[in-house]
């Protein structure tokens, strides 16, 4: 089985048992903060902050559990994911997966660039894993019209290996690319229609 099945197996399977009213109020207390900064309708506003509209639930419950567990290091996210059960972790998941995603930005994108990331994405067979329209799916984020400075930072940590991710694929990905392609896959991606 791969490493992320076995994962989502074992968080699926409720462990500890909080009380209905412990469980509660951290959902109360920390809910309206991730809609904050994560944006209410789906769509992030802050700068390198991700939208998480649209996301599978199973992307953002490992990333919450990376979180958790300090094997992704954002502090802010690691403060956010404390103290959170294994079921807090599916609750919060299932309700930031709830939100819409988030629409194209109003302008289009610039036509030759668009064409050369989209050339680029194609080369690199991005659309097979992400889908081809780059909805995401299972534990592969969705990236069509994400922030494009959260694009170029997420891509520029894999490649530096400062973001691990659950399985090194996204480092393996990256290997051939350079910033430059970095750079023009995020405009790419998040101007896509
Ligand atoms: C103060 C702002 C802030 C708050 C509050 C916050 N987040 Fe975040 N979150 C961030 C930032 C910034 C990142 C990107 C970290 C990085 O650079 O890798 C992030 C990343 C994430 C990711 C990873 C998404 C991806 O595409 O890689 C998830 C999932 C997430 N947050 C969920 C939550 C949840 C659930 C809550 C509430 C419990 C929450 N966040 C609260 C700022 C915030
Ligand atoms: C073999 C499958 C595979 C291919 C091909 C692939 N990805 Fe990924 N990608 C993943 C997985 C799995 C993750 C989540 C990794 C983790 O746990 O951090 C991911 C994460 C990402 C993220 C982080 C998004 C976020 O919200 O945190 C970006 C950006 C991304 N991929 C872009 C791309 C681009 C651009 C390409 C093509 C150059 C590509 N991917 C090709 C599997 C793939």
């Amino acid at each position: 089985m791969r490493a992320w099945i076995v994962l989502l197996t074992l968080l699926t399977v409720s462990t500890a048992a909080p009380t209905a009213a412990s469980a509660a109020s951290l959902f109360e207390e920390r809910s309206p903060m991730c809609l904050q900064c994560h944006g209410e309708k789906g769509v992030s506003e802050t700068p390198e902050t991700p939208s998480l509209g649209g996301m599978t639930p199973q992307f953002l419950l490992i990333q919450l559990y990376l979180f958790r567990e300090g094997t992704r290091k954002v502090e802010l996210m690691n403060e956010m994911a404390k103290g959170m059960t294994d079921d807090d972790l599916r609750t919060f998941s299932d309700f930031i997966a709830k939100l819409p995603p988030p629409p194209p930005p109003a302008q289009q994108g610039d036509p030759a660039r668009m064409a050369r990331g989209k050339a680029l994405s194609e080369q690199n067979r991005c659309g097979f894993c992400h889908n081809p329209d780059y909805s995401g799916r299972d534990q592969m984020p969705r990236i069509r019209n994400q922030r494009e400075d959260y694009l170029v930072k997420s891509m520029r940590e894999y490649k530096n290996e400062t973001r691990p991710g659950y399985e090194p694929t996204m480092i393996e990905v990256l290997r051939p690319l350079n910033d430059a392609d970095i750079v023009e896959l995020a405009y790419y991606l998040a101007h896509v229609r």
